[in-house]
């Protein structure tokens, strides 16, 4: 995947960022989650809550972006205040989600997804960035912590989608972009 743009999401993208998000679970979390949540994840009902997701977006505070090859949508990145009870959401802001396919792995698209997104959350005037990371994902623990995120020592267990998820926190200073 050469050439690939990264540009603000549009509400016509929901559907390719619904596929991107998708394959980018089935490939990255095989093994670490329960297959059959894996298999049953639906592009369709996907589609919904990214158009939904696209519709509500607080520009400059939050938003969604995607790398684009000219032809389809191969990764996306979302950003919003932070939602964490300990943080003050006027300064922390939260990289929500970063996915691409899994032919785009390892092409230095994620690293430009996550600069684009980093530099939009410092021009909005958040002084740190957090994200939550599962525990056992080391391809993205390897990614953040060679792009300047360490984790910060919190850690908290999701059980909303009927089986626990393990997730750590990552942190970074934004100053140096603003
Ligand atoms: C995690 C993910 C978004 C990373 O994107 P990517 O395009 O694969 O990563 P990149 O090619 O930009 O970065 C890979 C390389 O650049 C390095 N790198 C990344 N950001 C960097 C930075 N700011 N400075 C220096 N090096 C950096 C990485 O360590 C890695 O080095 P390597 O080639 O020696 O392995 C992508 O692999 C992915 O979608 N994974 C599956 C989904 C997932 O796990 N998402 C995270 C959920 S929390």
């Amino acid at each position: 995947v050469h050439g690939a743009i990264v540009r603000p999401a549009r509400a016509e993208d929901a559907g390719q960022i619904a596929l991107v998000h998708v394959r980018s679970w089935q490939g990255a979390y095989r093994g670490l989650i329960p297959q059959a949540f894996l298999d049953g994840l639906d592009v369709a009902q996907r589609t919904r809550t990214w158009e939904r997701a696209l519709a509500e977006t607080d520009n400059p505070r939050a938003g969604v972006l995607v790398a684009d090859d000219g032809r389809n949508v191969v990764g996306f990145v979302g950003y919003f205040p932070s939602r964490d009870p300990d943080a003050d959401p006027d300064l922390i802001g939260e990289i929500g989600a970063i996915y691409l396919l899994p032919g785009a792995w390892g092409g230095g698209i994620g690293r430009r997804l996550m600069e684009a997104a980093l530099g939009r959350l410092a021009g909005a005037g958040f002084t740190q960035a957090t994200l939550w990371v599962l525990d056992s994902n080391d391809r993205a623990r390897r990614f953040y912590e060679a792009g300047g995120w360490s984790a910060d020592g919190a850690a908290k267990q999701d059980d909303s989608r009927g089986f626990p998820l393990s997730e750590v926190r990552y942190r970074r200073s934004l100053s140096s972009l603003s």
